[in-house]
């Protein structure tokens, strides 16, 4: 029915119902699409129903045709997938609920997810590659000083001009070695490039390579539209990233959101202000972005906020305190969903202050007190308004979801994921010919050279050899290795021998062997 979902197939749905608000919770509360663009916020303690609340809005969206992209933290979202049923132990209370807000059409229904994991275990494999994460966000992931950080700007600078494309980290460590080898003469030409940075970088790459990271890097890489799709009946596909053991790092976690949502900034065209947003990103455990992150990358956020607007994506964070939000950012959420706050501290307190100061208050409650005292599943809401203006604050009782609340089995998981168009696109790696490789035929053909030298080498020394023998048995008649010059080279050394010496010497210099031994060395160590 078109009063709460909106129809997809019979038109454009204007808005979502979120809940009712006023008195008796009767009034409807809705989130307009057309302002949906204009990002939001979902904030509250623990157990308050901030997942509750986004599970319901990525079926708002999805039912209003427009696609979403989630991270699961905690794996409970995966429940989209499936219809609620009148045997879940709460279906009385959603009832209820449903009942008390007026949710005439409430029905159980599922919708069409697409589970995506950078572990390949719980869903698509998700990748990129190192070009396109660039420097200044693996320098973030990598947690690099800024004398690092300039290093590996020169390797990517490098990369470029040398004609190596970065894929995988392999491409990365490569390059890296390359460049350790090379310092003293690339310093010259860009400045200090120390050994001990690029083993710290180095150093840094094995622990992201621990936490899983490699993964992350390589091909078939990401594309953009697969994330932007809606199914046959014009749903938008609801994207879930597992996250759980993503979490377990915490930097890779939030490096990668920042990741795709500047990709969605840089690659979408602008589409001005449209009826609905093109994509609705839901940004879980925001903190994390922002935890000591320096200025310069809250600032970035701050304006990717700003100006992806207009390329119709919205962006939601979600986060425990709505003051984990830096003010510049969350001056660009233009929709609320504040669930209770607890104050135990004076500094809680002062935190509660500050959310309820951002709204716009209604005469009937204390913002403040509010916030304190919802319950579960209740929220204080502020939705933007005709011309963009915040709406005045509600108490909402949130709607109960249509799809099931909590975690789908491994077993339906599996079957979903084997069900999804994307089914069989990225699941295999692909190894194209990258740095590594072609650093790789560089030092092979360095170290063929290098053998041949040493053949001449042993040929020469066999010479020497058979001329001292020669000389010996048959006298001084006997020819010389002819045609390499005559007499003795150094004292007591025969010419083959000085010639051969020669030839070591030349190979021991900076371009010869040392170089090679070195990338064989570390490239195929423990492979
Ligand atoms: N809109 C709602 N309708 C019905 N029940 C709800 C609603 N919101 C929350 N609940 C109930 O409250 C429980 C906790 O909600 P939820 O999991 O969303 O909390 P949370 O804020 O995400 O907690 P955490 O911080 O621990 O992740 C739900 O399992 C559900 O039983
Ligand atoms: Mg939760």
């Amino acid at each position: 029915m078109r009063r709460f979902f909106g129809s997809v197939e019979g038109g454009v749905s204007e808005s979502i119902f979120v809940g009712g608000g006023g008195e008796g919770y009767g009034e409807a509360q809705r989130l307009l699409l057309k302002y949906a663009n204009r990002h939001g916020l979902i904030a509250g303690a623990t157990g308050t129903g901030k997942t509750v609340t986004l599970q319901i809005l990525a079926e708002g969206f999805s039912a209003a045709g427009v696609p979403v992209f989630l991270s699961d933290v905690k794996g409970d979202l995966s429940g989209l997938a499936r219809a609620g049923s009148a045997d879940f132990r709460l279906h009385d209370a959603f009832m209820k609920r449903a009942a008390t807000i007026g949710f005439d059409d409430y029905a159980y229904r599922d919708f069409p997810v697409t589970f995506w994991d950078l572990f390949a275990e719980q869903g698509h494999p998700v990748r990129t590659t190192v070009a396109e994460m660039g420097p200044l966000l693996l320098a973030r992931l990598l947690e690099l000083t800024e004398v690092q950080e300039g290093v590996l700007n020169i390797a990517f600078r490098l990369a470029d001009e040398e004609g190596l494309p970065l894929l995988d980290l392999k491409d990365l460590r490569a390059l890296l070695l390359w460049v350790g080898q090379n310092g003293r003469e690339l310093s010259l030409r860009y400045g200090n490039v120390s050994t001990s940075s690029v083993g710290a970088i180095q150093r840094a790459l094995l622990v992201l390579e621990n936490q899983g990271g490699a993964r992350l890097f390589g091909e078939p890489a990401l594309e953009l539209a697969d994330l932007m799709r809606t199914d046959s009946r014009g749903r938008g596909r609801i994207n879930i990233l597992a996250a759980d053991r993503l979490m377990a790092s915490p930097r890779l976690y939030a490096t990668f959101l920042l990741w795709l949502l500047s990709e969605l900034f840089e690659e979408l065209p602008e589409v001005g202000d449209p009826d609905k947003p093109k994509l609705v990103f839901f940004f879980d455990e925001a903190h994390l972005l922002f935890e000591d992150a320096p200025k310069a990358l809250i600032d970035k956020v701050e304006q990717v906020a700003r100006l992806i607007r207009s390329k119709g994506v919205g962006v939601w964070f979600v986060t425990q305190n709505p003051d984990d939000v830096p003010e510049d950012v969350l001056g660009q959420l233009g929709n609320r969903v504040q669930h209770a706050l607890r104050a135990f501290t004076a500094r809680d307190h002062k935190a509660l202050q500050r959310a309820a100061r951002t709204y716009r208050d209604n005469p009937r409650f204390s913002t403040e007190d509010a916030i304190r005292e919802v319950g579960v599943g209740e929220a204080l809401t502020s939705f933007l308004e005709a011309r963009g203006v915040p709406g005045m604050v509600e108490r909402t009782l949130i709607r109960p979801p249509s799809s099931q609340l909590g975690p789908i089995t491994p077993a339906e998981r599996r079957q979903v994921i084997a069900a999804s168009p994307l089914a069989g696109k990225y699941e295999a790696e692909i190894d194209r010919e990258s740095a590594f490789e072609r650093l790789r035929a560089r030092a092979e053909a360095a170290a063929r050279e290098a053998e041949a030298a040493e053949e001449e080498e042993e040929r020469l020394a066999e010479e020497a050899r058979e001329f001292r023998r020669a000389r010996r048995f048959g006298g001084a008649r006997s020819r010389a290795p002819a045609s390499r010059g005559r007499g003795r080279g150094r004292s007591g050394e025969s010419l083959g021998e000085a010639l051969a010496g020669a030839v070591i010497r030349e190979l021991k210099g900076t371009t010869g062997r040392r170089i090679v031994r070195g990338l064989f060395g570390t490239l195929f160590r423990g492979r």
